[in-house]
């Protein structure tokens, strides 16, 4: 492919790592015009319901919706607290423990929010949140200041979350393995440019797994 318009539409964790693959492929292919559109999954869905993108990213594929869906890579997620928090050195935390927490969540309409309220759910678990935010970093950065724990996808981290004066917890069932998606709605033919796109997605996908070590 020569040319094309490329519109993908992906939920706002997928900011860490979406761009490191949209580089090289517009490296291979210069005159592909993409749109990515970073939105929270509520968001998402509608422009899915709307048919407005060649491909969707995310973490929680509609159930409602006729769409196929592909796992491309994992996304676990994780109880993060600050380093200095008393259970950051515990190990097999219990999960009834974190009933007596605070948290710091995304906002109503995440994909992460809906996967905690989920499995707190679950476990019959009450959930004390503390505040909602909408951006992944400033999350981290209250729960490094002390008001309270959250649960992210390992996404959001770098290499060694204890630059952030973040610890992981190891608490009882986590981290919850999930996954990444790319979705499409069923009735829609791809284009060129679009399927060419997945293909690569489908043979880069190693450009995406977490680098070890820090830089
Ligand atoms: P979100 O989706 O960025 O809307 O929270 C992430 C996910 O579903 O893992």
């Amino acid at each position: 492919i020569k040319q094309g318009r490329l519109r993908i539409a992906a939920v706002t964790t997928t900011k860490y790592f979406m761009p490191r693959l949209l580089g090289p492929f517009c490296a291979q292919y210069p005159g592909v015009d993409i749109a990515l559109e970073v939105v929270n999954r509520d968001r998402l869905l509608e422009r899915l319901a709307r048919n407005q993108d060649d491909l969707y990213v995310m973490g929680v594929p509609p159930d409602e919706l006729d769409i196929e869906r592909e796992p491309f890579l994992d996304n676990p997620l994780v109880v993060l607290a600050p380093v200095s928090h008393r259970l950051a050195r515990r190990k097999r935390i219990p999960f009834a423990a974190l009933a007596n927490e605070p948290f710091v969540l995304r906002e109503r309409g995440s994909g992460t929010r809906l996967t905690v309220e989920r499995v707190f759910q679950e476990h019959n678990v009450p959930l004390k949140i503390r505040m909602e935010l909408g951006s992944n970093e400033a999350i981290q950065q209250a729960v490094a200041g002390g008001l309270g724990l959250t649960i992210l996808s390992r996404s959001t981290l770098s290499p060694d979350p204890g630059d952030r004066d973040l610890a992981v917890l190891n608490v009882e069932g986590f981290p919850i393995e999930r996954h990444w998606y790319v979705v499409r709605a069923r009735h829609k033919q791809l284009s060129v440019v679009a399927q060419t796109f997945l293909d690569f997605l489908r043979t880069h996908v190693q450009l995406l797994e977490p680098r070890k070590g820090k830089p």
